[in-house]
Parts: structure tokens; sequence; C-alpha cells
């Protein structure tokens, strides 16, 4: 009799767990889509890819780097988008949508446009042909608000950000066109810069459509902020989404561990949820077995719903609970 009924329970906890898809439930709050990031060497993995293209739970892929500058043009004016187009060609085989990420970035840049000793006009041009659509800008802010000194920025001042909007604009009048950055998860002095640069950009008719909100979370530690923060630039006019949503741990992954990452990916979802601006939410990668944290943050990881052998974890729930919310 105990038996059966533990049983029972664990048949009916199974069933439930299974019947849950992300995308089905976002789209079920309202939102255009729940997606994850993927990378051209994971697409070898049959497994992997069966359930990347699971429309169930993944409405929307993201280039992790194949879309990047050092991808796409390593040299000037040469451009490559083999690998990109692999990845969008995988989520058109499935109806997903793509975000292009990114155009300007300070980060995987090519040294010709690092050290090419370019002037203002010239790399303005170089930023306009480059820039087709897109999370166009992708960090361009210091942790205190001030702009970063990339070289975009100690060339050009605030020049670049116009130039490229106009510029994806012109090339994808139906891109949604982002500005994307971490640490602007809560309220502080980066979410503020980033709402008046937003408010600066729109009152000169510059094309803005939304903000990214990275969202590389540490276990524990999402700010009490959050859903008031992507409110606030929702109030802007423009639409937010959470482009790169993970929460990563000191290893070993413990149970109290998983459970506290379980409610942070839960009150991630929830703030979404009730954020009608909020349009949806990518993860930076479904599966800690393709996870960058390992390899950039040492002794941390497993920051994924699904960890290595694509089992889902506690955290998958938390996501499904945050939709139900
Ligand atoms: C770069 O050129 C643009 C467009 O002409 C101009 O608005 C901007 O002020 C210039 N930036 C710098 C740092 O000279
Ligand atoms: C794909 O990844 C899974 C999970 O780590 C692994 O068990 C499997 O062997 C991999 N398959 C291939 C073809 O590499």
């Amino acid at each position: 009799m105990l038996k059966t009924a533990a049983l029972l329970s664990i048949l009916c906890a199974s069933f439930e767990f299974s019947a849950a898809q992300l995308n089905t439930l976002a789209q079920a709050a309202g939102k255009k889509y729940f997606g994850t990031a993927t990378d051209n060497p994971e697409l070898s993995n049959s497994s992997y890819v069966a359930q990347l293209s699971n429309t169930a739970d993944f409405h929307q892929l993201t280039a992790a780097n194949s879309m990047k500058w050092d991808a796409t043009e390593p040299n000037r004016g040469q451009f490559t988008f083999s690998a990109g187009d692999a990845i969008v060609a995988q989520a058109q085989a499935h109806g997903q949508l793509i975000r292009g990420h990114n155009c300007v970035w300070h980060n995987q840049l090519p040294s010709w446009v690092t050290a090419g000793n370019f002037n203002n006009a010239t790399l303005l041009s170089i930023v306009q042909t480059h820039c087709m659509s897109w999370d166009v800008i992708n960090e361009p802010f210091n942790d205190d608000g001030t702009f970063r000194q990339s070289v975009f920025f100690t060339t050009t001042g605030t020049s670049y950000i116009a130039t490229a909007l106009r510029a994806a604009r012109a090339a994808d009048p139906n891109a949604k066109l982002y500005i994307n950055d971490f640490n602007i998860e809560g309220t502080g002095a980066k979410s503020t810069a980033m709402a008046n640069l937003v408010k600066s950009l729109k009152a000169q008719g510059v094309p803005i459509d939304g903000i990214g909100i990275q969202a590389h979370m540490i276990v524990g530690e999402v700010p009490s902020t959050f859903q008031q923060n992507l409110q606030n630039f929702a109030n802007l006019g423009v639409e937010v989404a959470i482009t790169e949503l993970d929460v990563r741990m000191t290893l070993p992954a413990t149970p109290a561990l998983l459970a506290q990452q379980s409610k942070d990916y839960q009150t991630i979802i929830t703030a979404c949820k009730r954020v009608s601006a909020c349009v949806g939410v990518t993860l930076w990668d479904w599966t800690d077995k393709f996870s960058w944290v390992p390899g950039t943050f040492a002794g941390q990881g497993a920051a994924c719903p699904w960890d290595e052998n694509f089992v889902k974890k506690p955290a998958f729930q938390g996501i499904v609970n945050g939709w139900n919310a």
C-alpha cells in the first residue's frame, strides 16, 4: 500500500514535470518566446540537438559566438557568415526565432579594428558597414555607469551607438534593435545610465526598440529590485528581454544550492511574467555541459537548468513555477 502510494506520487510528479514545457508556458503567459543560446561545436551532439529543436521548450536561439565581430568580419570588408548561418538554419528548420548577437562589443573584436588607429569618421563608417541587425550594442557601460573606454568610445564618443542603430535599422527594418548589458538586473548607477542613454537616443530620433538584461546571476544574489528595474526600463517606452540567463554557484552543487538556484530562476521568470513589456527569456545555454561558466569563473558552474547529462535540475521546475506564478 505504502509502496503503491509512493510509486503513484513519483509517477504523478514525473508526469507533471515532463508535461511542463518552458516555451509553451512562456507563450501562455503572453510572451513571444522562451529560448536558449547555442554554439556551432555543440551541434555535433545529436541528443543535444534533439532537445535544442524541442519547440515546446525553445522558440528562440541566440548564437553564443558565431555572429560576433571576430567571426563575421575577421578582416575589413571580408564578411563570413557560414557559422552564423548554420545557427540560423538550425532555428529555421524548427520555426524558431533568432536573436542576432552581437554587432558592437569591446570583446571578440579583431585587431584590425582595435589597432587600426582609425579616425572618428572612418571608424563610424566601419561600424555602419558592420552593423546589420540585432543586439546592436553590447555592454557599452562600466559598472559605475560611465561609458566603457572601448576603441569605439575613445574614438567617436557616443556617436558610434546612434550610427550602429541607424545602420541596423536601414539594413533590416523588421529587426528589433537592442542595447544589451550586464549588471543592470537591479536598480543602481548602471541601470540609470542605461535608462538615460535610451532616453537620449529616443529624444534624438535614433531607432531603439529594447533593452537586453543579460542576467548572468550568482545563486542567492538576485537583486530584490529586479522586477521594479524591468518595469523602469519598460516605462521608457521600449521592450525588455532577459537575454543571457544563467545562475552560477561555487561547486560542488549541493541540494541546498540547487534549491536556492531553483528559487532564483523562479524569481526572474516571475518578474518577466509580471512586466508586460518583457517579451521573452533566453538561457545562456540550457545544459551545464556547454555552459561558459566553468571556463570563465574558476571553481564555479552548474548554472543551467539541465545538468551535464541533459537531466532536468530543480531549476527547471523553478522556471515552470515562475511562468505559473
Ligand atoms: C565623431 O563624429 C560625429 C559625427 O560627425 C560627431 O557627432 C562626434 O562628436 C564625433 N566624436 C568625436 C569624439 O569627435
Ligand atoms: C552528447 O552529450 C551527452 C551528455 O553529456 C553524452 O552522453 C553523449 O555521449 C554525447 N553524444 C555525442 C554524440 O557526443
